[in-house]
């Protein structure tokens, strides 16, 4: 088990270490950003023309993933919705024929997920999988599959494959978009050409982070709460679910707005907030955490150098200037360095935290 870690103590450190060669290897050959189109080659031409509306289902890590992507779909101007799989047989919106249902699954047998992908296949939607298991179950049974091409995740806390999923379906939202309109979306080039940078960012984020100060600094505290703004919304689910699934700690993520809906107070000099800035509305966001920090929290900041709220918040953790699409990944990253040093200053069994399996093969 040492050799498959390589230099690393824990899979989840290494795997979090391989994001920039994974992300290369999910885009490879999948986009041209020097003709502006998406090629997303997996599909012909026109695929998604007669698609109405896109459902995602998934589980845990994969449901961020999905809610990022029906996020971006929708700023595409495509009807959709992301669903916790478990919850899909009791209040699944209607489909159709017209109506594609995304199952997103790392592992492609999560058996919640799995149950979902069935029932939309029964009621007659056209079904695609996003999986990083080629020959899984999801990826035999869904009409179509994607794959995301992480490479074998060990660790079970999930953190290339989260990247991947992300990308992966940012670019699927994107092409389903411009094959309903018939023409790319105008900003297409300049997302493209910014994806193709990522790994690149990903890895200054990586060579660079003070991710294992900021977890040393906090850690004596009560609780860890993670906001966010759209596609910062996700990332601050992740942050908490990663956060509270390997130190065993209290973490919640909240849509910034919705902390002066009851989550305030909770906020005391005890609970530091981490505040991610992804480029949507972050005044209103930084605003929202400068609530918490009236309330005596400790505010870290998760944007670029030169954003505002570097100088409002207690602490920071950069990420590059990028595509509003993107940014939420960068912070991502720097939010599961900060889970695995305050899992190790615990000593916690980072790669096999307690009562979690990788798959949950059942219901
Ligand atoms: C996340 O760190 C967990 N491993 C878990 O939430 C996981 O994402 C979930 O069980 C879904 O698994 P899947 O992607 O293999 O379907």
């Amino acid at each position: 088990e040492q050799a498959g870690k390589g230099e690393y103590d824990h899979f989840m450190l290494k795997e979090i270490n391989e994001q920039p060669t994974s992300l290369a290897q999910a885009i490879e050959g999948r986009i041209d950003p020097a003709n502006g189109r998406i090629a997303l080659s997996d599909f012909e031409p026109g695929t998604f023309e007669g698609i109405d509306s896109v459902q995602f289902v998934a589980c845990g890590t994969s449901y961020h993933a999905a809610l990022y992507g029906s996020l971006t779909l929708n700023q595409a101007g495509v009807r959709s919705s992301a669903l916790l799989a478990n919850e899909y047989s009791v209040s699944a919106p209607p489909v159709d024929d017209e109506t594609l249902v995304i199952a997103v699954t790392q592992s492609g047998e999560t058996a919640d997920t799995l149950n979902a992908l069935r029932q939309a296949n029964a009621e007659g939607a056209q079904t695609l999988t996003v999986t990083n298991v080629v020959g899984s179950t999801a990826a035999r049974e869904a009409d179509d599959a994607l794959f995301i091409r992480a490479g074998p995740e060990i660790g079970v806390a999930a953190t290339k494959t989260f990247s991947s999923q992300a990308v992966m379906l940012t670019l699927l939202g994107q092409r389903i978009a411009s094959d309903q309109r018939g023409e790319p979306r105008a900003d297409t080039e300049s997302l493209l050409a910014e994806l193709a940078s990522m790994p690149g960012a990903i890895a200054d984020v990586l060579d660079d982070s003070d991710a294992a100060a900021i977890a040393r600094r906090y850690a004596d505290s009560q609780a860890y709460f993670f906001i966010g703004r759209g596609l910062g919304f996700p990332v601050a689910l992740e942050g908490a679910l990663k956060f509270k699934e390997i130190t065993y700690e209290h973490a919640e993520g909240f849509a910034s707005g919705e902390l002066k809906h009851g989550p305030l107070a909770l906020v005391t000099p005890e609970t530091p907030v981490f505040a991610i800035f992804t480029g949507e509305e972050d005044e209103k966001t930084l605003k929202n955490a400068e609530e918490a920090q009236t309330r005596g929290a400790p505010v870290i900041a998760v944007c670029p150098d030169d954003h505002p709220a570097v100088e409002a918040a207690d602490d920071h953790l950069e990420i590059a200037d990028t595509d509003q699409d993107l940014a939420g990944l960068l912070a991502n990253v720097q939010l599961q360095l900060v889970s695995y040093y305050a899992a190790d200053l615990l000593d916690r069994p980072i790669d096999k935290p307690r009562n979690l399996a990788k798959s949950v093969t059942v219901e």
